[in-house]
């Protein structure tokens, strides 16, 4: 691994300077300019094309890409087609998941020859039980009796998971469950794969009804629940990668990401065909550009089902290798037509984790005013997206999106007609001027991955995304 260049307090400089347009090492020069490109920025943001952008969504959004299903892998060959097309070095990475199904599910809770029309849990083993309850209250660990051993453990709502309160009556030998709500409605509960009981839900005075008839002697109940489970499922992530040459490596790795697949039945043109749409334009406009760090970039799979393809790619790195990714840059909705309201920057938003700033706010902040959207971009704070594990992992991480959300948010109604060109140019131009402020060969590399530069000036929002 060739050694790294330089030190932070450069790099520093040069980002305070770059907000006044002036980082000028190498051949630029020239006046002090807030709100000009350099010619660094130009090299990229010319070369950046929303058409391009535009059809990749319109293509991508044409069906659904839900994990695990064959619109997934579709766009997902698609995405590498495009990367290998670029000439970048590409590879589609599975893994397993585990998915809840619901095929015509029913749910059956008899207790003295009534059924109590249960609702069934989210992931819900099916089986068919018939055994004495026994009430255990919120089912905390520790606090669950032996008693409920080879019964069905009548269990209140609150203070815990529903996947907690699952495990700890399991733990004890539990054979089903039935949970009570807090509420006059039913439609909660989430069990998680392995957990083989029926889990079912009653309401709060059909729960309250059972405690009382407990305490007057014993209740047998039968359970029986069809439909419902889990399967397990292949989704994917699509890597591509682009190493500068050997005598100018600073061993150092820039991520650019989105993630590809869509909820269900929703053809995800903004969330998050949008994304990928930039990932691929920024790796076409930067296959052949001189630089010292490496280009990385990934679309996710199974975010929508939990961040899973980020935090498995993030499982498969080596500490040496997240200690080389210096700066993760996360594009998730960053096209809608009607997301962002009133506020500045075109509602563009940067969200890190822990609502601090970190390398990649300070870069982009900074390019926000330097490029097509002319405004220094906000930060805020939210996970909900793939720069999650990154952050885990140490690394400065950032979310773009344009918040508050539009109404057709995980809709079928996301298509290709609500995405808006210009969003996707000043989005992409921002994450493209950063980047190559990291990757191109005469800025100093990072003294350490882990630690970020002085930041500039702008602002915390603390704004909601809605939904
Ligand atoms: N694109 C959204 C992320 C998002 C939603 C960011 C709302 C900001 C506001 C993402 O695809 C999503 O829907 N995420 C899930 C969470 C995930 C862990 C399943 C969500 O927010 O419900
Ligand atoms: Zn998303």
């Amino acid at each position: 691994m060739a050694k790294k260049k330089v030190i932070s307090v450069l790099l520093t400089a040069g980002l305070v300077l770059s907000v006044n347009g002036a980082y000028a090492q190498g051949p630029v020069s020239g006046t002090p300019n807030q709100n000009a490109a350099s010619a660094f920025d130009n090299k990229i943001i010319n070369k950046i094309n929303a058409d391009n952008m535009y059809n990749t969504v319109a293509l991508l959004s044409e069906q659904p890409r839900a994990a695990g299903t064959d619109g997934e892998l579709k766009g997902a060959e698609y995405i590498k087609r495009q990367f290998e097309k670029y000439g970048y070095e590409t590879e589609l990475q599975p893994f397993k998941f585990y998915d809840a199904i619901r095929n015509n599910v029913t749910g059956l809770l008899e207790i003295n020859g009534q059924d109590l029309k249960p609702y069934v849990f989210s992931g819900s083993y099916s089986a068919e039980v018939t055994a004495e309850v026994v009430h255990v209250g919120l089912a905390k660990a520790g606090a669950v009796p032996d008693a409920v051993k080879g019964k069905i453990a009548l269990i209140q709502r609150g203070e815990i998971a529903f996947v907690d309160k699952v495990q700890n009556v399991l733990d004890k030998g539990a054979v089903g469950v039935i949970l009570y709500n807090t509420a006059e409605s039913t439609g909660v509960g989430i069990a998680n794969p392995g957990q083989d009981i029926p889990a079912v839900t009653i309401t709060k005075s059909q729960g309250e009804a059972l405690v009382k008839q407990l305490e007057s002697g014993p209740v047998t109940a039968h359970i029986k629940v069809t439909g419902s489970g889990y399967q397990e499922k292949t989704s994917y992530n699509v890597i591509a990668k682009m190493k500068p040459n050997k005598n100018k490596d600073t061993g150092q790795v820039v991520m650019i990401g989105a993630h590809h697949d869509s909820v269900p039945g929703g053809p995800g043109a903004n969330d998050d065909a949008s994304g990928v749409s930039a990932v691929l334009e920024l790796a076409r406009v930067m296959a052949n550009m001189p630089i010292d760090t490496e280009l990385r970039f990934v679309t996710f799979g199974a975010e929508e089902k939990g961040l899973l393809g980020s935090y498995h790619y993030a499982s498969t790195l080596s500490e040496k290798d997240a200690d080389n990714i210096v700066a993760h840059f996360q594009m998730d909705m960053i096209g809608s037509k009607d997301a962002g309201g009133d506020n500045k920057a075109n509602g563009l938003i940067m969200y890190t984790i822990d609502g601090k700033k970190n390398l990649v706010t300070d870069l982009a902040s900074a390019a926000g005013a330097r490029t097509a959207l002319a405004e220094i971009v906000p930060y805020g704070q939210l996970g909900r997206s793939d720069h999650q594990p990154f952050h885990e992992l140490g690394i400065p991480a950032a979310l773009f999106i344009h918040s508050p959300l539009e109404p057709w948010y995980h809709t079928p109604a996301d298509t290709i007609d609500k995405i808006d060109k210009q969003k996707l140019q000043e989005t992409a131009e921002i994450v493209g001027a950063s980047v190559y402020q990291i990757a191109r060969p005469d800025t100093p590399a990072l003294e350490h991955s882990r630690v970020a530069p002085q930041p500039v000036e702008y602002d915390f929002e603390n704004r909601s995304p809605g939904a």
